[in-house]
């Protein structure tokens, strides 16, 4: 296996390629140095399987979405990220293939819902789950400390203490570090229990990365022109959340809410299919089509998409433009599937 990192800062982007085969795979490529990686996958002669992105991240804009237009390269995520952009999604134990070489997918949830680690024989590239001496975050954009302790815990630290930890971030000028060294030195998890993980994340003030919202927004929702102005994330946490026991069971009352559905139409009409009765107005025609929802403004809308997280955009959106009773649909259609709600394709 032929192993590069090619961005050379803190923000890590890895290549592993097959040389038999001369097949590569980039792993969190960041939109700023695609020429850099095209170059690279040309200079060497090697021709791009999929593009996976650990998570959605926050602090830069994924390189994904144009290295698959110029490549035609397929975005590999998890089931859970929010982007329309993916083609493929993967679970806990799934393998991505690159030539003759395999990494094994591991749902490692914490720093965001959507974080995957991939792991191949000798080394695990952990995203922002795991860090070098450190953890990511876990105090916005569907972070959570409790499952970051136990992804950790009970998916990483049970790998050979030798396996080489590769993350997405390094801030002190590592490269390299092992699931041995971690276990024994990192000083936010060596020898504290889940609470006292979650206590000290809590108490650790993290400054909001620079530019949050042009980033994380574009990444999750793959717009980024200037046709829909983004909420704030005051008004994204102001949104109301409802799961899909309690949609389902409003649908059945006397004044039923009217369902927005606000992913893209193959999303509408593909395998987790869409609510009945469901109206499809994509995100990114929202702001244009604001006329058709008007008569609704004082009516009960709840919006939805694959995982919640578009339609919770989409929902401060119309809040913001006067519209007074929207709701999201928590966990969006995948939550709504899980439970066999009933679904149209
Ligand atoms: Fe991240």
């Amino acid at each position: 296996m032929r192993f590069q990192e090619l961005n050379q800062i803190q923000c890590k982007c890895y290549l592993v390629a097959c040389e038999p085969t001369r097949r590569a795979l980039i792993i969190d490529p960041e939109r700023t140095y695609v020429d850099r990686y095209l170059a690279v996958l040309a200079y060497e002669g090697w021709k791009l399987d999929a593009i996976v992105d650990t998570h959605t991240h926050a602090d830069h804009l994924s390189g994904g979405d144009l290295l698959h237009v110029l490549t035609g390269a397929p975005v590999v995520m998890h089931d859970r990220a929010p982007s329309p952009r993916v083609a493929r999604h993967v679970r806990d134990g799934d393998f991505i293939e690159v030539g003759q070489e395999r990494l094994k997918v591991l749902h490692t949830p914490g720093h965001t819902p959507d974080s995957i680690s991939l792991l191949s024989d000798d080394r695990v590239f952990t995203g922002d789950v795991l860090l070098i001496g450190g953890t990511g975050r876990a105090d916005f954009a569907g972070g959570n400390a409790g499952d970051q302790y136990d992804s950790i815990t009970k998916k990483l630290f049970i790998l050979p203490d030798e396996t080489l930890v590769f993350p997405a971030h390094d801030y002190r000028g590592n490269t390299v570090s092992s699931i041995g060294d971690e276990k024994r030195h990192n000083p936010r998890l060596a020898g504290r229990s889940r609470q006292e993980y979650i206590d000290l994340m809590a108490r650790i003030e993290f400054p909001l990365p620079s530019k949050i919202q042009e980033v994380l927004q574009p990444n999750q929702t793959a717009i980024d022109d200037d046709e829909l102005k983004f909420p704030s994330l005051a008004q994204l946490n102001e949104v109301r959340q409802l799961n899909a026991r309690d949609v389902y069971s409003v649908l059945d009352g006397e004044v039923p809410p009217l369902l927005v559905d606000v992913r893209e139409s193959d999303e509408f009409h593909g395998n987790l299919g869409h609510v009945p009765g469901s109206q499809l107005v994509p995100l990114k025609e929202l702001p244009s089509r604001i006329e058709e929802l008007q008569p609704y403004a004082d009516d009960h809308i709840v919006l939805v998409c694959r995982s919640g997280v578009r339609s919770t955009t989409a929902a401060a959106i119309l809040t913001a433009m006067g519209f007074s009773n929207v709701s999201n649909l928590k966990g969006g259609m995948l939550a709504w599937n899980e439970i066999n709600l009933p679904v149209e394709r």
